[in-house]
């Protein structure tokens, strides 16, 4: 395996073997962090973090992770810089690798941060685009293995717009680690059939199952995991909630599917979410359409099967892992 300044922009990109080499460099760091063992593997580089969308969860990340490495981070607000208006992706990109040891970027089309990467010479990871997000789903790995013991055959369930960045990323992952995928949702939120058929390719080597399912109780029974991400993602039109509204709510997780699903189920949520009327955008769809919470009821992501936060948590393991495996020798 060599890892070394590799990007990370999608998990098709890697094997099943260095994922799960990932996952495993993530729970020693996160050993080491806990016990107070410095692991400062990248002493003196630098790594800019480029946010075309907000983060809380992935900036912090990539912020914490970077100085636990004895790194410098530094935040570039593209609304604030010249990309994409005065200067190109390209050109952008040939600047902050002459200056960072890697460049995070979070923004919309998964071409741009191709681009940024084919032009950079240093390694880039993948902080969030329109059809991936490929941290997140190293931290969800992490988090159902350290809940569930192991991660091949397991089943998880998508529930909602599987057809964007949490669907397809969470679809490539399961089959390449040989789990049991489904995706719950009306058919024409289901992945584009072009990364389907790329992930049955994969999953043909790994044994992983992969299922379409449109009716939640059909699809959850026997479930480990129950995920769902909100049903209007970042940079989407508000217009589309009422058409997302009228084709998600009966893809809720709610206690009914929980309990369909059975005791052992997990909930897992990639957050921001949903759950009740503590946020702005939660009151505006209150207001406009009645509904006290979206993706996932309030109960259910308060219950004892929610892993939510033990997730989130998990981000910035992640997210360590990547950096020290593509900067430093340390899986090399
Ligand atoms: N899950 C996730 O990526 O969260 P942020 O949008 O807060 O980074
Ligand atoms: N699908 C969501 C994920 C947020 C982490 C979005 O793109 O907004």
């Amino acid at each position: 395996m060599n890892f070394k300044n590799r990007s990370f922009l999608k998990l098709l990109d890697y094997t099943p073997e260095e994922i799960v080499a990932l996952i495993d460099l993530a729970a020693d760091l996160k050993a080491k962090k806990k016990a107070g063992i410095p692991h400062r593997l990248c002493e003196g580089k630098s790594i800019a973090l480029v946010f075309e969308k907000n983060s809380t969860r992935t900036r912090c990340a990539f912020e914490v992770a970077s100085a636990d490495l004895g790194m410098h981070p530094v935040f570039l607000d593209p609304s604030a810089s010249q990309m994409g208006k005065k200067e190109s992706i390209a050109d952008t990109a040939r600047v902050l690798g002459r200056m960072f040891d890697a460049i995070e970027y979070r923004g919309f089309e998964q071409t741009i941060v191709e681009t940024l990467a084919h032009y950079a010479g240093v390694p880039v990871y993948n902080g969030l685009t329109n059809e991936f997000h490929p941290t997140q789903i190293l931290a969800d790995f992490l988090t159902i293995r350290e809940h569930c013991g192991s991660l091949k055959g397991k089943k998880l369930v998508y529930m909602g717009d599987a057809r964007y960045n949490m669907g397809n990323s969470l679809m490539v992952g399961c089959a390449k680690l040989g789990m049991h995928f489904v995706a719950c949702a009306p058919a024409k939120y289901f992945p584009t059939p072009e990364l389907v058929a790329e992930c049955e390719a994969v999953a043909k080597e790994t044994g992983a199952v992969l299922e379409f399912i449109e009716e939640p109780a059909k699809a959850v029974v026997g479930a480990d995991v129950i995920y769902t991400d909100v049903w209007v993602s970042m940079g989407e039109p508000e217009a589309v909630w009422k058409e997302r509204i009228d084709d998600l709510l009966p893809y809720q997780v709610n206690s009914a599917l929980m309990t369909v699903a059975g005791p052992q189920c997990h909930f897992m949520h990639c957050l921001p979410a949903f759950h009740d009327l503590e946020t702005v955008t939660g009151k505006k769809i209150y207001d406009a359409f009645g509904l006290e919470a979206m993706e996932v009821t309030n109960d259910v992501f308060e219950s004892e099967q929610s892993i939510v936060f033990d997730e989130a948590e998990n981000r910035m393991h992640t997210i360590k892992a990547v950096i020290a495996a593509t900067l430093s020798d340390i899986l090399n």
